[in-house]
Formats: structure tokens, sequence, C-alpha cells
């Protein structure tokens, strides 16, 4: 396995308390992978990839428990120094906001080559190359010419565009991608989406999609993990997912997706609001947004039942909701 998250436990001590954003968090990543990490805001999807890349904010951020396991290496005990040479050559994160994660006073030439006088002590003339071939693969018009352009000068689709030209600069093994497509229009985003898609497999890296939109999924990933307040409530390969969830929660957000064939029919929402992760409920933490809870869910903490071989789900009902 490329990346194992296992048991990761996350949390932050803030002036009003503890919130516990990451409860036990365990999830794999193969080579040529993608896995889609879905879940409401709040569910702990970002702060479980920034403790994997090694970016979480210490403090407040703690991580409490749990292994991160990358090409077989343990990395939480690794020195800062080594994390970073890992960052950028072995794992890479694409990040929602374009415009906040590149330097505005940089053009792009400079920033994507960077990247290679840094890890791969290369002259500024071929890094420069290097950044053009970049641009080129990701597909940017007039490369060439455009190398000398800053960020503001790109609109949000070719800047996502930038993003991902330096995450893939170096060839990681692994690419975190969250939210790459949120801030853009819907038909930019599918573009971007197809690109990253077509990249991934090309170069047989490993991807970690995080996305609150279970519609643009379908097409690209592998496999699903479905967070709830910091924890994976159901993994499963995306088509079995698709065609039953096994968890009330997956099939809430199934509900929510608008479908071309149901056009005119109401939407049905999930009722309610993701709980404090200062305060988790206890027993399983959807109970009170539950339609099919039960007294056993408002006590006891579901464990990830075996649904089959590649599949789990928190849910003490998950056979009815499979069959329901
Ligand atoms: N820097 C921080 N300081 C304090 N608490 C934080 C910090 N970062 C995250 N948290 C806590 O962790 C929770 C989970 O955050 P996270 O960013 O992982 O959510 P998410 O699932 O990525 O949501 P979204 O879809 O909105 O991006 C937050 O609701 C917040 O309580
Ligand atoms: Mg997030």
């Amino acid at each position: 396995m490329l990346l194992e998250v296992r048991d990761l436990h996350v949390e932050f001590r803030t002036r009003d308390g503890v919130a516990k954003a990451v409860n036990g968090v365990s999830y794999g990543v193969d080579a040529g992978e993608t896995l889609a990490v879905l879940g409401e805001s709040g569910s702990g999807k970002s702060v479980t990839a920034q403790a994997v890349m090694g970016i979480l904010d210490v403090p407040p951020g703690r991580i409490t428990h749990g292994e991160i396991l990358f090409q077989g290496r343990d990395l939480l005990p690794l020195k800062e120094e080594e994390r970073r040479r890992i960052r950028g050559a072995g794992m890479a994160m694409i990040f929602q906001d374009a415009l906040s994660a590149l330097n505005p006073v940089l053009c792009v030439g400079d920033q994507l080559g960077e990247m290679f006088v840094v890890h791969r002590g290369m002259s500024r003339k071929d890094a420069r190359a290097k950044a053009v071939e970049l641009m080129d693969r990701v597909r940017i018009p007039a490369a060439a010419q455009r190398v000398r352009d800053y960020p503001h000068q790109f609109s949000g689709g070719m800047r996502q565009r930038i993003m991902i030209a330096m995450a893939l600069a170096l060839e990681p093994a692994l690419i975190i991608a969250d939210e790459p497509t949120t801030a853009l229009d819907v038909t930019v985003q599918a573009q971007v989406m197809d690109l990253l898609a077509e990249l991934q497999r090309e170069l047989g890296m490993g991807l970690v999609l995080i996305t609150h939109d279970l519609g643009v999924v379908a097409d690209v990933a592998d496999r699903i993990a479905v967070m709830y307040a910091g924890r994976i409530v159901e993994s499963a390969p995306v088509h079995d997912l698709y065609k039953a969830p096994a968890h009330p929660y997956t099939r809430g957000l199934l509900d929510s997706i608008p479908r071309l064939d149901h056009k005119g029919r109401e939407l049905r929402a999930i009722k309610g609001l993701p709980p404090s992760l200062m305060h988790i409920p206890p027993g399983c933490a959807f109970h009170p947004r539950c339609p099919t809870a039960q007294d056993v869910c408002r006590t006891d903490v579901p464990p990830p039942y075996e649904v089959d071989e590649d599949r789990r789900s928190a849910c003490h009902f998950w056979r009815e909701c499979l069959h329901g």
C-alpha cells in the first residue's frame, strides 16, 4: 500500500475547549488508485490530509494517536527536515484556492522552476524549460510566452492548472487534492477534474481526492471513504456504494444529489447539522440526524463492520440500510 493511515486521532486545544477533529480514521491508497474522501464541512477531511502531509497547525492541533505509513515508512516519528523532503518529491498537495496558495509577486515560471532548483539542483535556465514543459503538460495555451506571467494574470481554471503543475513537478507518488475545483465554474470544474484524473492515470500516482460533492467522484474515484464527525462511517468501492449505501448518512448524501432523471422532484437534504466537535454525541455521532436510529445507536459506538472484503460500514444496522 502506498499510503496507509491507521487509527488517526487529531484534536485542537482552543480557548473554548478541545475539538476532536479526527477520531480514529483509517484509510489506504494504492499506487494508481483514487480514493475520494467525502463529507460535510467540518468532518475532518482536511485535517486528516494535513496530518498526512505534515502541515498540521501544531499547536493548536495535535496528533494524539495513530500511524501514517507512506511507502511502508512511519512518518510521524520523522524530523521536520525529512518530512519536508518527502513533501514535494514523495507527496504533494493541491489546494482549493490557487490564488492564495501561489506567490503573487513571482511569475509562474519562477515558482514552478523553484521546485527544480531547490529539489533537483538545476540551473535557472533548465528550470525555466522544465516549467514550460509542465505548463504544456497541464495544457496551458502558449506556455512558452505565459511562463513570465504572474498568477493574477490567469483565469481561475488556469491558475488551478498551475497548482496541479506545481504538485506534479517532482512526480510524487501521491497527490492529495483538497477540493481542487470547488472555487471554479461548473464547466471549468469538469475540465480540471478530467485533467487531474488523466495525469493521475498516466503517471500511476495515488490520489486522495477530498470533496463534498458526490456528483464529481463517480467518474474519477475507485473507492470512497465517507467521513462524519471525524470518523469514516463507510468505505467502499465507488460502484458498490452508489448501487446501495450501507450507512444512513451515505444514503442521505446520495439522496441529496440532483439527478437529471429526477427533475422536478424535491431534493431531500439531510435534516439538521453536524455536531460540535467539542461535544460529539455518544454512541453513533450521526444518531441525532439518523431517520432509522434505535436505542443502541444512542449508547454504543458502532465499530467498522465488515460488509464485505473491501467494504466497511460503521452502522449497527448496515444490513437493513443495504437492503432497505
Ligand atoms: N487551525 C485550527 N484550529 C482550531 N480548530 C481547527 C483548526 N483546523 C481545523 N479545526 C477543527 O477541525 C474541524 C475539522 O476541520 P476540517 O478542516 O478537517 O474540515 P473539512 O472536513 O475539511 O471541512 P470543509 O469541507 O469545510 O473543508 C473544524 O471544524 C475545526 O473544529
Ligand atoms: Mg476542508
